[in-house]
């Protein structure tokens, strides 16, 4: 049987700008991301810096805008002077996230070169949670000022003369988790974000400040947290952040429609950000900040969270992600374009080797996981504005959310006038086909139209087998007049591209004409 579902798109019907701060993703000094991720001394691929130039080009082909450092929850317990300076000075320190070892060989100010590399822009996490208001305070000195002052010229005599004018801050991350080293209560995370954020503000009133909502919205404050922090600190921040994981369990069909939790969750910490405007008379514009997402086999690892030996850049959480996986990762990403009017900022959580869509072997190559693919191409072709999407779909039950549409769709219109149309198929066992129709224009024109789906859902990407999942074509798209119809695979997500010969960006004359 074939579904059928239909789409309609208006020029004038625009919910945002793309904001290529949705593109970010995140380096933890978790397991192999960093060592053996980022960095391998002696790969063949490694440069002067010991930067794997493998993974640096593949970084680039995922369309990264900025990357979030150096955790996570490895931040709640960093000192960051401990990785600047002489490596032979460098103190080796226990990490009590992940139960490692930390060398400290890579710091701050390898990752600010690595970044210059990559083309990405830092976000720096603080440590509020074993540190603060005067550690913070001393990294920004370190980091941003220009020269003739204590840890400025330290950092000039370690070989930055520029200032690295970091502008992106997170205050501090999920402190509040019961995990996290320094986890706090709402109101006590409220004074210290804010005191954190008004110190900072007075060396650089310029600063984008992040503080921390929840790390999930399944954590039993979920909301209240919220309120709190932002009634205290609305003034002081730009965004407040939100975490999400997925991950598939024994409800494929519900995991596939993930995007509705995570819409949800958007629209929850919305409500909230207005209404604390609303009752505080602030008309500050405050965006989310989804500064970890992503599919996590979590329950699959939580034992070898506390190896007694304190390893050195163990392998963890490094699982092959699934054709289904991806079309989650690719349905996530609709639901961040959709909130583009609140969503400000998200980082993939996170980018090399654990939890990521980029692995590699010690000593040998670096493959795209299946989940890449999607994160790639949007990041590359959802460019202009978002359009708002009319879906009309059938629905199909979940055990985890209920009864769901079946297929969800974002689309956005560029600069060139080409709508680049994402499109997930939720349904584990039936094809859709989804007519896309123009409210305005004169005919559909198909540029491109490529599909992740397979007859194995858990089919993965691995060092032997490192193209079994990738783009393949859609086949045929039927155009008649102002409606194009494609037909989605069951499980699978969707980009086409098609030209309608409307003027580049919405605007709203077209609607009064
Ligand atoms: O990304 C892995 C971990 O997930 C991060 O360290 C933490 O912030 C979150 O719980």
């Amino acid at each position: 049987m074939t579904l059928s579902a239909q789409v309609r798109l208006d020029p004038w019907e625009a919910i945002a700008p793309v904001d290529r701060g949705l593109f970010g993703s995140f380096v933890e000094h978790m397991g192999r991301c960093v060592y053996g991720g980022l960095f391998e001394p002696g790969h063949p691929s490694t440069d002067e810096d010991g930067f794997r130039g493998d993974v640096l080009e593949l970084v680039r082909e995922l369309g990264v805008s900025l990357v979030r450092y150096p955790g996570g929850n490895f931040a709640s317990g960093y000192r960051w002077e401990d990785g600047v300076g002489p490596l032979a000075q460098r103190p080796a320190r226990l990490d009590l996230a992940w139960h490692s070892r930390e060398s400290n060989v890579f710091g701050l100010d390898e990752f600010m070169r690595w970044t210059r590399k990559a083309g990405v822009e830092p976000l720096m996490t603080l440590n509020l949670g074993t540190r603060g208001i005067r550690e913070a305070l001393e990294l920004l000195e370190y980091a941003n000022h220009p020269g003739r002052s204590e840890l400025s010229d330290r950092r000039i005599t370690h070989g930055a003369r520029e200032p690295y004018r970091i502008r992106r801050w997170c205050l501090g991350n999920e402190l509040d988790g019961p995990w996290q080293l320094g986890h706090k209560m709402a109101a006590e995370y409220a004074r210290v974000a804010a005191e954190a954020a008004r110190a900072m503000r007075q060396y650089d009133p310029g600063l984008r400040l992040i503080a921390c909502g929840s790390s999930g919205a399944s954590m039993p404050t979920f909301g209240e947290w919220e309120r709190v922090v932002l009634e205290e600190t609305v003034e002081l921040i730009d965004e407040i952040s939100l975490h999400a994981y997925y991950e598939e369990g024994d409800d494929l069909a519900g995991f596939l429609a993930s995007g509705v939790d995570l819409d949800r969750s958007i629209e929850q910490v919305a409500t909230i950000i207005d209404d604390v405007g609303r009752r505080s008379g602030s008309d500050k514009r405050i965006g989310i900040a989804v500064d970890e997402w992503n599919v996590w086999y979590l329950s699959r690892h939580l034992e070898r969270f506390r190896p007694v030996d304190w390893p050195e850049a163990p392998v963890l959480c490094e699982d092959a992600y699934t054709v289904a996986d991806a079309v989650v990762v690719g349905g996530l990403l609709i639901s961040l374009l959709r909130h583009a009017d609140r969503v400000t900022s998200a980082c993939l959580a996170q980018l090399v080797n654990t939890i990521a869509p980029i692995k590699t072997a010690p000593g040998g190559p670096a493959w795209r996981e299946a989940t890449f693919y999607p994160v790639a191409l949007t990041a590359a072709h959802a460019r202009g504005q978002v359009l708002q999407s009319h879906v009309t779909a059938p629905r199909m039950e979940t055990s985890r959310y209920g009864s769901v549409p079946v297929i969800d769709v974002a689309a956005t219109l560029d600069d060139d006038g080409v709508v680049s149309l994402f499109a997930v198929n939720r349904h584990p066992g039936e094809r859709v086909t989804l007519d896309v129709g123009a409210g305005a224009g004169d005919g559909w024109h198909v540029a491109t139209a490529v599909v992740i789906s397979d007859e194995d859902v858990h089919a993965v990407n691995t060092l032997d087998d490192p193209l079994r999942v990738r783009p393949r074509d859609l086949g045929a798209i039927t155009v008649e007049g102002r409606h194009a119809q494609a037909v989605l695979p069951p499980a699978s997500w969707s980009l086409v591209r098609l030209r309608q010969g409307w003027p580049a960006g919405p605007t709203r004359s077209l609607a009064s004409a």
